[in-house]
């Protein structure tokens, strides 16, 4: 929020996580989703945690993630944050120009892979508009999850998307353009192969 109307957000539907939520459910697990606002329906037998802001989504990942085996982090979720929420309205008045201060958000999942327990598997996301592979491999490195679903902005909203996977150890699998329901199916099927089969 920046004042009691006005938010800041992104392109991002959210359909990807909801598909993935659905197919997970469908294969037996014990699904929590943790969702910025979103229009996407609530996938039947998931237990929807609602959240807005990224201190929000903290405190749910927090609370949730112990329990939680395999963990997904689909979410767009904001580097920036207003720094000062105004209390009012904030009125155009005679200004030409608005400033608004940005702080840093924490990034969670990166905290997810520090405080993770044994055997619990990650998948991040990384969304590039370049240097797609160099970035992502970056991206695993720095935030330390077990696997890296890249993709392009082209992927927002549209029908099919091609990603690319990049494991730790630097191989890397690009797949076809997929509906999202079907990309979820083919997420979890390369997920589930890496989860320590006992756990699931
Ligand atoms: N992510 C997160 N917390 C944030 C920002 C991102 O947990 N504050 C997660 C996303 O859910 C995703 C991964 O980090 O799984 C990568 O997100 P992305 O937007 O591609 O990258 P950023 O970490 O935001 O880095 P940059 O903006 O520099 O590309």
């Amino acid at each position: 929020m920046i004042d009691p109307v006005r938010f800041l957000s992104n392109r991002s539907s959210g359909r990807l996580g909801y598909a993935l939520a659905a197919a997970a459910q469908r294969r037996g697990a014990r699904v929590t989703l943790i969702s910025g606002p979103t229009h996407v329906p609530v996938p039947r037998g998931v237990t929807l945690v609602p959240v807005q802001s990224a201190l929000d989504m903290q405190r749910a990942c927090r609370r949730h993630a112990p329990r939680a085996q395999l963990i997904i982090m689909t979410a767009a979720v904001a580097d920036f944050r207003a720094q000062k929420i105004s209390a009012h309205k904030i009125k155009k008045g005679t200004r030409r120009t608005l400033q608004l201060r940005l702080v840093r958000t924490p990034d969670l999942l990166a905290e997810l892979c520090r405080r993770r327990r044994a055997n619990q598997f990650i998948a991040g996301f990384a969304l590039e508009s370049r240097a797609l592979l160099a970035a992502a491999q970056k991206k695993i490195r720095s935030k330390g999850c077990d696997v890296i679903v890249a993709n392009t902005p082209d992927a927002i909203n549209a029908i099919t998307q091609r990603v690319t996977l990049l494991w730790p150890d630097g191989t890397h699998e690009t797949l076809p353009a997929l509906t999202k329901p079907q990309l979820a199916r083919a997420l979890l099927d390369r997920f589930y192969g890496r989860v320590v089969p006992e756990t699931i």
